[in-house]
C-alpha cells in the first residue's frame, strides 16, 4: 500500500519535457495568443470556478509532457491511496484523511480496520450543538450572562486556517466576536486580553498535541487572568479543548464534556475541516461551516475522478513545477482580489511550505533537483501599490494566482469593476507587456518626443510573466471551501512528483529543541 518512489528527473517524461524544454524556452505568451482560440483551450469551467491558464510559457505538447510525467510517476495510484486511508505519511506511520472529514458518501473510510465515518459524524454533531448553544446565547458564562467573545488559542494548523477561514468570511459571520492569540509574545496575548470580560468570552484552546510551547503559556496565562476573576468550577462554562491529548486537557482543567476530537490521521495543516474549525462555526454558525466543508468535497470529487488534464489542482501543479524545475523559479505569488481573502498567503505559506519544503525523496536520499515553492502574496489592489513593479520589470520569474470574484458581497459595481479592470489589467500586463514600439508611439503621441532616448527603455516591459486567473462567481462558504481543497490537492501532487513526503514537518522541531535547551539552562 506504499507510495510509489520514483525520482521524477529518471522518468522518460522529465527526459523529453528537458529536451522540450530547451527547444522552446524562449516561447512567447503573446505569440502562442495568434491561436485565436488559446483562451478556450487552456480553460477549464467547473461549476461556479472558472480557470483560466491561457497566459503561461506551455503549449498543448508540454501540457501533454507534463501529464505524461504525472502518469509516469502514478499520481493516479497514490491520489486513491490518500482518499483510501492507506499509511502514506510513512515517516509518522499516519494515513491522511482530512478529505473523510468532508465526505458525505456513506461509503466506510477504514484506519486500523474501523470506520471512522460514524466518529466524524459524532464530531459534527457537537460542532452543531454547542455553536447553537453558544450563538443562540443559551451557553451561559459564569455570572448567567450569554457569550460574547470567542477567543481561540493555538499556533500553525491550528490557529492559521481558522483565522484565516474567519477573516474571509466576515459577511457570513454572527453577532460574536472571534479573536486568535497564536504567538508567545506575550504582548499578543496581553493585547487581546485587554478587549475581553472574563464574563463573556468563551476560549477554545486548539492544540492537536496540547504541548505546543505557545498554546501552552498563552492558555495558561488566559487562566490565570480568568481566574483573577472567576473560581475554577467556572472553569467549564469559559473553556473548551480541541485536541487528541485528553490526559492533558484533563490535567489543564479542562471538562471531559467540553473536548472535541482530533485524530492523527488529520495533519495539523489540514485540519480546519476537524474540530480544530470550531471558531469558524462559532463565527459563522454551523451551516456556513458545513457549506464549507461542501465545497471541499465538490473539489475532492474533482481531484478524485477528472482526467488530468482536466483537473484543476493537477494542472496547476504541473505548471508550478514546470516553472519551478525547468524555468528555475524561486517564487509564487497568490493574488487574491478580495481584501476578505487578505490572510490567505500566510495560511497557504504553512500549508504549502512546511509540506513540500523537504530536502530528502522517499528513500531518504539527498534531491538534487528542487522541491518546494516559496509562496508569498497579498490582496489586489493594494499590492500593485506595493510589490508589483518587481513582478512586472525586475529580473525575478515570478508565476502568479489572481484569484477574483466576479460578483463583490456588498453589491458596490463601481467599486468591483474596478477592482475587476485591475485584475485583468495586471495579468494582461504581465503576460502582453508593452513593446519598444508601443512606447515609442506613446512618447512621441504624447508630445514626449524629446524624451524618448532617455526614457524608452525604462517603460518597455517585456510581457511573457505567467499567470493563472482563478475566477469564481461569488465568495461564499461553499467557494472558499474549494478553492482550500483546490491548494491542498495541489500540495499533495506536487510532494507526489517531487518524490517526498509531504505531510511530515521534522524541520520546525530543532529550533523548538534548541529554544527548550535554552529555557531549561
Ligand atoms: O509548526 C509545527 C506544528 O506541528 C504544525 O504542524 C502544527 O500545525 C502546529 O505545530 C501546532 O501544533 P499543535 O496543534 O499540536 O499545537
Amino acid at each position: 500500500m506504499a507510495l510509489k518512489n520514483t525520482n521524477p528527473t529518471t522518468t522518460k517524461a522529465w527526459q523529453k519535457l528537458t529536451d522540450h524544454f530547451n527547444e522552446n524556452k524562449n516561447i512567447n505568451i503573446k505569440d502562442l495568443f495568434k491561436n485565436a482560440n488559446r483562451k478556450e483551450e487552456f480553460s477549464i469551467e467547473f461549476n461556479d470556478l472558472h480557470l483560466d491558464f491561457s497566459k503561461n510559457r506551455i503549449t498543448k505538447e508540454t501540457l501533454s509532457l507534463l501529464v505524461e510525467l504525472a502518469e509516469e510517476v502514478d499520481l493516479k495510484d497514490a491520489i486513491e491511496k490518500q482518499f483510501n486511508g492507506a499509511v502514506i505519511n510513512v515517516t509518522e506511520g499516519r494515513e491522511v484523511l482530512h478529505t473523510a472529514l468532508r465526505s458525505t458518501s456513506e461509503d466506510a473510510v477504514l484506519v486500523n480496520n474501523k470506520n471512522i465515518k460514524p466518529q466524524i459524524q459524532t464530531a459534527l454533531r457537537k460542532i452543531k450543538s454547542f455553536s447553537n448553544k453558544v450563538i443562540s446565547g443559551k451557553w451561559k458564562g459564569y455570572t448567567g450572562k450569554s457569550i460574547t467573545d470567542i477567543v481561540n488559542i493555538g499556533i500553525g494548523g491550528s490557529d492559521l486556517g481558522p483565522d484565516m477561514i474567519v477573516e474571509s468570511l466576515q459577511f457570513y459571520k454572527n453577532q460574536l466576536t472571534t479573536h486568535f492569540v497564536s504567538n508567545v509574545d506575550g504582548d499578543h496575548v496581553s493585547e487581546i486580553i485587554k478587549k475581553l470580560n472574563p464574563e463573556t468570552t468563551l476560549f477554545v484552546i486548539v492544540s492537536k498535541t496540547f504541548t505546543t510551547q505557545e498554546t501552552i503559556t498563552n492558555a495558561e496565562t488566559i487562566k490565570d487572568w480568568f481566574l483573577k476573576s472567576a473560581t475554577i468550577f467556572d472553569i467549564p462554562k469559559h473553556f473548551v479543548a480541541v485536541s487528541t491529548n485528553l490526559e492533558a486537557v484533563n490535567n489543564f482543567g479542562i471538562d471531559k464534556a467540553n473536548v472535541f476530537p482530533m485524530w492523527n490521521w488529520v495533519g495539523g495543516r489540514f485540519s480546519l475541516w476537524s474540530a480544530v474549525g470550531l471558531s469558524i462555526s462559532l463565527s459563522v454558525g454551523f451551516d456556513n461551516y458545513k457549506a464549507l466543508l461542501n465545497g471541499a468535497e465538490e473539489m475532492d470529487l474533482h481531484y478524485r475522478n477528472t482526467d488530468f488534464d482536466k483537473n484543476i489542482p493537477v494542472i496547476l501543479a504541473l505548471l508550478s513545477i514546470w516553472y519551478n524545475n525547468f524555468y528555475g523559479a524561486e517564487t509564487e505569488a497568490v493574488l487574491p482580489y478580495s481584501q476578505y481573502l487578505k490572510k490567505l498567503p500566510d495560511y497557504l505559506q504553512q500549508a504549502i511550505m512546511e509540506s513540500n519544503g523537504k530536502g530528502v525523496d522517499r528513500n531518504g536520499d539527498k534531491i538534487n533537483y528542487q522541491t518546494g515553492t516559496i509562496v508569498w502574496g497579498s490582496t489586489g489592489t493594494n499590492m500593485q501599490h506595493a510589490f508589483m513593479q518587481l513582478v512586472h520589470q525586475g529580473t525575478k520569474l515570478i508565476p502568479a494566482d489572481f484569484i477574483g470574484y466576479k460578483e463583490s458581497l456588498y453589491g458596490l459595481t463601481d467599486h468591483h469593476n474596478k477592482l475587476m479592470a485591475n485584475y485583468n489589467g495586471q495579468i494582461n500586463a504581465l503576460a502582453f507587456g508593452k513593446s519598444k514600439e508601443e512606447v515609442h508611439l506613446e512618447l512621441k503621441t504624447t508630445g514626449n518626443q524629446d524624451k524618448i532616448a532617455t526614457l524608452l527603455p525604462f517603460k518597455v516591459f517585456e510581457g511573457n510573466r505567467p499567470s493563472n486567473a482563478i475566477l469564481f462567481d461569488k465568495l461564499t462558504p461553499k467557494s472558499l471551501g474549494k478553492l482550500i481543497a483546490l491548494y491542498e490537492h495541489k500540495i499533495f501532487t506536487q510532494g507526489i512528483l517531487w518524490n517526498i513526503y509531504s505531510y511530515d514537518q521534522f524541520g520546525v522541531e530543532l529550533g523548538k529543541e534548541l529554544a527548550k535547551k535554552l529555557l531549561d539552562k
